[in-house]
Parts: C-alpha cells; sequence; structure tokens
C-alpha cells in the first residue's frame, strides 16, 4: 500500500466499531491505517514527531476523532504537525470550534444567526450590569466547555450577584455571556461531512433542566430537518473550515428563526443504541469520511 495514515479515534460508545469499519474500507482503497495513535505519547525531537516507531511526520494524513482525551500537549502537536501534513480537521477548525466565542463571533460576521453574546473584561462588571438589564435573562458560558458543563442561567441581578464571587475565584480572563433564547427546549444535531448533509437528530431537555446535553439529562428522538435548518448547517461548517462537523441549532422563539448554537468538531457517531432508534446515519457519514481521506491523500 502507497497510502498510509494515521488515526486517533475514541473506542467508547460504539467508536471502537466504528474505528474497524473505516480501516476496512480504507485498506479497500489502498491506504493503510496506523490506529491509536495517542499524541499523548508523542515526543518531537530533530525534526520530527515520533509515536513509538511511528514518525508521525511521515504519515499521508492524520485523522484526529476523540474529543474527551484532548490535552494541552496534545493541541500542541496537533498544530505542528498540522503544519506538514493533511489533518481532519485542520488545526484552525479544531483550535476554532474549541471556543464558542470565537466561533460565535466568526458564524455572526458570516451572517449565520447565534444567540446575541457579549464578551467583556472580567474586571468590566459595569458593562456585565449593564447586559443584564437589557437582556434580563442569560447564560453564562465557559467557552471551552462541553455536555452542557458550567453554563449558568442567570435570571437576574441577585442571581449575578451571587454568582460573582465564584467567577472572580476562578482567574478568569473574560466574561461570555449570551441572551437567554426562548426555545421549545428541543435542539437539532446536523452532522456535516465535507460539506455534505449526512444526518440530523434532535435532543429534548428533560423537565427538570433548560440544556440538551445528554449529560444534563436530556434525550435523543429521530427529528425531520427542513431544508433551511441544512443550509444553515452546511453554511456554518463552511465558515468555520471543518471538513467534520455536527452544528447544534435551536428555533429561537421570539425572533423566529434557527440560531446556531456552536459548531462541534467532533461530533460522536451514533451509539448503538441511538441507532436503534432509527438514528442510523453511520454508514453514510463512514463513507464520506472514507472518500474524503481518500481525496486528501490522493498523490
Ligand atoms: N443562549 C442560550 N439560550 C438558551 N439555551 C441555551 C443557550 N445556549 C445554550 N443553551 C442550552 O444549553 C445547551 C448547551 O449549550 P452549548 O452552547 O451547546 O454548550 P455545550 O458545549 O456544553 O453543549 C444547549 O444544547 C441548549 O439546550
Ligand atoms: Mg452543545
Amino acid at each position: 500500500m502507497d497510502r498510509k495514515i494515521g488515526m486517533w479515534l475514541y473506542s467508547n460508545g460504539g467508536g471502537d466499531k466504528i474505528q474497524k469499519k473505516i480501516v476496512k474500507k480504507l485498506k479497500e482503497r489502498g491506504i493503510e491505517s496506523i490506529t491509536d495513535i495517542n499524541l499523548r505519547n508523542a515526543i518531537a525531537k530533530k525534526g520530527h514527531i515520533y509515536h513509538g516507531k511511528t514518525i508521525v511526520d511521515d504519515l499521508d494524513l492524520f485523522f484526529s476523532y476523540n474529543a474527551g482525551e484532548q490535552t494541552q500537549y496534545q493541541a500542541f502537536l496537533y498544530q505542528a504537525l498540522n503544519r506538514v501534513i493533511p489533518m481532519i480537521n485542520s488545526y484552525e477548525a479544531f483550535s476554532l470550534t474549541e471556543d464558542k466565542f470565537q466561533t460565535s463571533f466568526l458564524l455572526q460576521k458570516n451572517g449565520i444567526a447565534t444567540p446575541d453574546f457579549q464578551l467583556c473584561h472580567r474586571d468590566n462588571s459595569i458593562q456585565l450590569a449593564k447586559i443584564m438589564n437589557k437582556w434580563s435573562k442569560m447564560v453564562y458560558k465557559p467557552t471551552d466547555g462541553w455536555g452542557g458543563v458550567g453554563l449558568t442561567k442567570i435570571e437576574n441581578q441577585a442571581t449575578l450577584d451571587m454568582l460573582m464571587p465564584f467567577l472572580n475565584q476562578m482567574d478568569l480572563r473574560f466574561f461570555y455571556v449570551e441572551k437567554f433564547v426562548k426555545y421549545d427546549n428541543t435542539d437539532f444535531r446536523i452532522d456535516i461531512v465535507d460539506g455534505e448533509f449526512v444526518g440530523c437528530y434532535g435532543r429534548k431537555a428533560s423537565k427538570s433542566d433548560w440544556r440538551t446535553n445528554i449529560t444534563s439529562g436530556g434525550s435523543v428522538f429521530l427529528r425531520d430537518p427542513d431544508d433551511e435548518v441544512i443550509a444553515i448547517a452546511k453554511k456554518a461548517a463552511k465558515i468555520c473550515g471543518t471538513d467534520i462537523a455536527g452544528v447544534d441549532i435551536i428555533y429561537d422563539l421570539e425572533r423566529e428563526e434557527y440560531v446556531v448554537l456552536e459548531v462541534n468538531g467532533i461530533p460522536a457517531f451514533p451509539t448503538p443504541e441511538q441507532e436503534k432508534v432509527g438514528i442510523n446515519f453511520n454508514k453514510k457519514k463512514i463513507d464520506l469520511i472514507v472518500d474524503m481521506i481518500d481525496r486528501k491523500t490522493k498523490k
């Protein structure tokens, strides 16, 4: 085989089976895969990045797909590696989508509706009070979080006053807040690979939470997206430069339009349980990824 790629894919939630399928399909096209290249164990020296005996920077491409275990060291090597070989997603798209402020800023700038947001310096409590006055309800968001963790709904000045000492303790550089969007507590997760629509499902928040994340008690359901919401997801993925994206969208009942909450650069493949309820776009997703790797490694 004259082409060789490196891969780091999560193994829980059916990830191991997905990996096997990708490796098999790549092999059919004459592409060899070296799996489980965890950059955590890699060393850079003499102009190369070594993972065991593998010289990672000599590979034809690196496919990085493990959200949960990404450390600063790995991101650091990701950046270096991306300067010399193609990566999925590119380092640029990866680091952009890891940050909710950077993503929302770029999306808004390019005409994609997102929730209203404001970013201000941590010492600018005057601005924060002003925003609170204007919006009456807002969401404090860590810009690098996931799974709904750390999101705090601020419903009045009293909540804000209570929260401030905690936030001040956390040694933050800034405050990123969004206007609280009035919506029906359901969202759309739309998967895009290589600019193509792959599939969609919905998530619904539990009765006791306003967040749709599974980790916050939300549940998944089959959902048929309309052309408009698909077009928004495609456009958002393109603006972010993501080869693979899972775009989170909700419908703003006051503005009467879809708003993009975030773009995930490593959207999990539907799990075996989710496949059972009919969320069955994994084959399509795998095929599109394999096609893309084939194209990007063509010599
Ligand atoms: N501005 C907002 N207004 C209302 N609900 C929101 C807002 N932002 C996020 N949410 C809710 O919180 C959930 C998590 O937010 P999200 O920005 O996707 O962060 P995470 O990376 O933690 O999933 C969303 O799925 C949605 O249900
Ligand atoms: Mg989300």
